[in-house]
């Protein structure tokens, strides 16, 4: 039997490593040696091989092997209706700017890749159907999810789930969409008729393929997959995507991908909690803007309204409920929303003109000099970004999102440690506020979700 620790100081433990990187595109493990050895390890007992050359002769050779270890390499963490904006975004934007779209061909394709054991996909067939099955009658709709890993296809084609998986999900949606199977929820045959499942690698396998079904698709849902892969990686993605959209189509990327950078060939469009890219060949109509924003809250402690009990999460409210009302942020000032809107439209020159203007009365808030990092590192100044951040965290330490912002920055710089510190920063901060703790100037974004995203990025640099 060999052990992690034989593996580590194996001389081809080396080269396994670069296969499984080069296979799954998960540059997550370029660091993770003890992680992977115990995996591999496992693996090669199961397989009852004893040296690191001939597992490794065996992952070249054998498919299924190579298809066992990456189901226990890859990281499949997913729930119904997780981050709720996105949800809303793709019910008040996206989908009514498709409706009208294709009125005429009647048609919808929509890929989830990466879809995991299966939510993503069926979160959006409930939305679907609930919402828009009357609009949509004898429409041809089909949503795809993909993934790499076959054992979470299987789950997925299940279709079975336990109760954690609804912890974002109204109870009267479980009760509607799913039927009790002993203690899991088994999807219903209306909501797993609209979805299909293959699997797909998104490093391996080239995209757009009309032979691999991928092509042609309205929207694009690769939310979470994409942070474990290199930044050369992903920019290579990028125009993959793009290319697999239809003109006008959309791509909805993870909360915790914020680097717009990358997307710079969409148009973007900002909304409360979700940033969505449109591919905009020609003359595309606009899509409706997002629903105006609520006024500013009053200096003083804010809460998501009707959300109390902080764990587990609450859920997301029932999806005839009117949007969120939610206010943007403490103590926002008319100016900035002006810099926010401007932003939103993605107007950087204008936005940053309107920001040095409220600065040059306030230089003392931390606000602008932390909303100009968010627009100079649109506009691609990293140096003014990092100041900008820096600058903000100076005047004001207990405000999360800037040490959040230079910790996503840091990570990208690849200063590790650095980034780990500023992730620290923000958990103590949010050490005694409860999960529905609006975070300042996070718009929606409540106290839970900004631990989870950030607890997301230390697993993925290492605690
Ligand atoms: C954290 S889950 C995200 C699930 C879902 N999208 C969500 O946000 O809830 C990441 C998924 O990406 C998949 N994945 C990792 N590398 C992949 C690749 N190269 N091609 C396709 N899927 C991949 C994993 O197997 C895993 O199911």
């Amino acid at each position: 039997m060999t052990s992690a620790a034989d593996l580590l100081a194996d001389p081809y433990f080396p080269r396994l490593k670069a296969l499984v990187i080069h296979v799954t595109g998960m540059a997550f493990y370029a660091d993770k040696d003890a992680d992977l050895a115990l995996i591999v390890a496992d693996r090669m007992d199961h397989c009852a091989i004893e040296s690191c050359a001939a597992y490794l002769e065996r992952l070249q050779g054998d498919g299924e092997e190579m298809d066992s270890l990456v189901a226990e390499l890859t990281i499949g963490e997913t729930y119904f209706f997780r981050h709720k904006e996105q949800f809303d975004a793709l019910r008040e934007i996206i989908l009514p700017d498709i409706l009208a779209r294709n009125a005429s061909s009647r048609r919808l394709r929509i890929w989830s890749a990466g879809c995991a054991t299966g939510p993503e996909p069926y979160t959006l067939a409930i939305l679907l159907k609930r919402e828009f099955g009357a609009q949509m009658l004898g429409w041809h709709v089909s949503i795809l999810g993909t993934d790499i890993n076959q054992k979470f296809l299987a789950r997925a084609r299940d279709g079975r789930y336990d109760q954690w998986a609804f912890r974002a999900t109204p109870d009267n949606i479980r009760h509607d969409c799913f039927i009790p199977v002993g203690k899991q929820w088994q999807i219903k045959p209306e909501y797993k008729a609209m979805v299909s499942f293959q699997y797909h690698n998104l490093t391996r396998n080239r995209f757009p393929s009309i032979t691999d079904n991928i092509a042609g698709f309205d929207i694009i849902i690769c939310r979470n997959v994409v942070i474990y892969f290199s930044h050369e990686t992903v920019e290579a993605l990028v125009p993959c995507f793009r290319e697999s959209l239809t003109d006008g189509g959309w791509l909805v990327m993870g909360h915790a991908e914020p680097n717009m950078e990358l997307f710079r060939s969409f148009r973007t469009v900002n909304c409360p909690g979700a940033v969505l890219y449109q591919r905009v060949d020609g003359d595309v109509p606009e899509a409706p803007p997002p629903s105006p924003r609520p006024p500013p809250r009053p200096p003083g402690p804010a809460t998501r309204p009707a959300k109390s009990s902080p764990k587990p999460k609450p859920p997301v409210r029932p999806s005839a409920a009117p949007a969120k009302t939610a206010p943007v942020a403490v103590a926002a000032s008319q100016p900035l929303s002006e810099v926010r809107s401007l932003a939103d439209q993605g107007k950087w020159d204008d936005a940053l003109r309107a920001c040095d203007a409220v600065l040059s009365g306030d230089a003392l808030n931390w606000r602008p000099h932390y909303l100009r990092a968010l627009i100079l590192d649109q506009m691609g100044d990293k140096e003014a970004c990092e100041a900008a951040l820096r600058r903000a965290i100076y005047l004001d330490r207990r405000a999360a999102l800037p040490h959040y912002h230079l910790g996503l920055f840091l990570q990208r710089a690849e200063e590790t440690e650095a980034a780990r510190r500023s992730f620290r920063n923000v958990l103590t901060l949010l050490e005694h506020q409860p999960d529905d703790m609006l975070v300042d100037e996070g718009e929606d974004l409540d106290a839970g979700q900004l631990r989870e995203t950030v607890g997301m990025h230390m697993k993925l640099i290492g605690m």
